[in-house]
């Protein structure tokens, strides 16, 4: 018997897909067909495949072309199924000439003409087009823009800004500049709001009355009222409100929640979470702290994000202690909240007036899990143990700061009318609500 295998991604099974599979089977007599998982496609790149690794296996499974099918969850395994399932010939579409003559040495490699005119990408495209603008005067926005272009169907073509100073020359050209939001509105499907955060209330009620979609960067707003309201906005008028904390969407970071769910490190008992970034000293005295995010709403949410999402967000005490800048009670140059849980305690130290090391320690009761600064661009984190042999080190590739990510969730969320669980509306409410606590003075030492 000769046994063929062959291996994709099947991502909404075209029919480039099933000639493929007919004619690899026709190379022998049963055909492996390997799917990768969600996990292999993300870190090689592929980010934007829209099925879950159970609907693209049930998919192969349903063309009635494989004999078998497996999961391909790693770099060279190839080489390891050749020998396990004893493959006799390797089959892959053209759009991989040479890539695999390495597998020579094992089976015969055989590359079939690929079908012109037909992909999965394109399909993704077609299906999910969104043109979206963004609004607010940082250079924030130039990120975006860039990252927009590894995410399929997302298209930026809009700015809506009174300051141009910190834009691309890309950004400069998009189709639409403006100043005036309701006439960005009329040509856009979403927005992402980068604006400061006294601007976000405004903006986002408008675009969400025009029935558009938000994404903007967190904290949403500093008022629960205010929160309540745009959300109850967009249930009604079905558009997607959601929170830009880039972090929340690294892979690296997810699979740390998934470990400290999973109880490697025991039950935690204490986080301490620091984010800094210090002004530049010589341009102080000129800054308009009108305009800049002060420490608290620039790296509050993402200091609280893993406290919230590990923690809970019911604490029971809370003690903030901040110093603010010289007749400017709201603009903090530095923060440092406690949170007292029944039976753990976690403090974020957050700042644009001082400096520290910017990492992320979760202690537990059989260890403790350490993230090195910049510990909010996570690619890397390490499990530390009593005994140093039982450490583990974790790497996951982070491309473009988890932005493309967080793109590709949002286009996802509107195109399935669902928000994604990333970051809940529970922890979005808790940021807000620590936002308004902060305004209000709540538990409150100035020093
Ligand atoms: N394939 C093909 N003809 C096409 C598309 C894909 O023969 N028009 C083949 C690929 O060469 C590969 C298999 O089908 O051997 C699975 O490809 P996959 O990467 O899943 O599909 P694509 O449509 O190429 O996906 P994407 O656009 O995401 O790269």
């Amino acid at each position: 018997m000769i046994k063929v295998i062959t291996y994709g991604t099947y991502d909404l099974l075209h029919f480039g897909h099933i000639r493929l599979l007919e004619r690899a089977k026709a190379l022998g007599d049963y055909l492996i067909v390997g799917v990768t998982a969600d996990g292999f496609d993300r870190a090689r790149g592929k980010i934007n495949v829209q099925q879950s690794l159970m609907e693209r296996i049930e998919a192969v499974k349903q063309t009635g072309l494989a004999d078998e099918i497996i999961i391909e969850e790693y770099e060279g395994q190839k080489i390891d199924d050749v020998f396990r399932y004893g493959v006799d010939v390797f089959a892959i579409g053209s759009d991989w000439e040479g890539k695999f003559d390495y597998l020579n040495n094992y089976c015969k490699v055989v590359y079939l003409p690929r079908t012109e005119g037909i992909s999965s990408s394109d399909l993704r495209k077609k299906q999910r087009e969104l043109n979206i603008g963004m609004v607010g005067e940082t250079a924030v926005l130039n990120k975006y823009e860039k990252e927009s272009h590894y995410v399929n169907g997302a298209c930026v073509n809009a700015v809506c800004s009174n300051d141009h100073t910190f834009f691309s020359s890309e950004v400069k050209n998009l189709p639409i500049i403006t100043d005036d939001l309701q006439d960005m509105l009329e040509k856009v499907d979403a927005v992402f709001i980068a604006s400061h955060p006294t601007e976000h209330y405004s903006q986002i009620k408008q675009t969400l009355e025009k029935k558009k979609h938000v994404l903007c960067k967190s904290p949403i707003v500093t008022s629960t009222k205010q929160w309540q309201e745009l959300k109850q906005i967009a249930k009604q008028n079905g558009c997607i409100l959601m929170d830009s904390i880039k972090t929340g969407y690294a892979t690296a970071y997810h699979r740390l929640l998934l470990l400290v769910k999973s109880g490697v490190i025991g039950e935690i008992v204490s986080m301490e979470v620091t984010c800094t970034s210090l002004f530049d000293l010589e341009r102080r005295s000129n800054i308009n702290y009108q305009k800049v995010w002060n420490s608290i709403s620039a790296w509050g949410p993402t200091a609280m994000l893993p406290v919230f999402q590990i923690l809970g967000t019911d604490y029971k005490q809370k003690q903030t202690v901040s110093r603010s800048i010289e007749g400017l009670k709201d603009f903090d140059l530095f923060t440092k909240t406690t949170y007292v849980f029944p039976h753990s305690v976690a403090s974020i130290k957050v700042g644009k007036g001082i400096k520290s090391e910017g990492e992320l320690i979760i202690s537990g009761t059989n260890g403790y899990i350490y993230v090195p600064a910049p510990w909010w661009k996570t690619d890397y984190f390490e499990i530390r143990k009593e005994h140093q042999s039982e450490n583990k080190r974790y790497f996951y590739q982070l491309e473009g700061e988890g932005i493309r990510y967080e793109l590709v969730s949002f286009i996802k969320s509107i195109h399935q009318s669902k928000q994604a669980k990333c970051i809940s509306d529970k922890v979005s409410f808790a940021i807000t609500k620590e936002m308004e606590d902060f305004f209000e003075r709540k538990d409150f030492i100035e020093i």
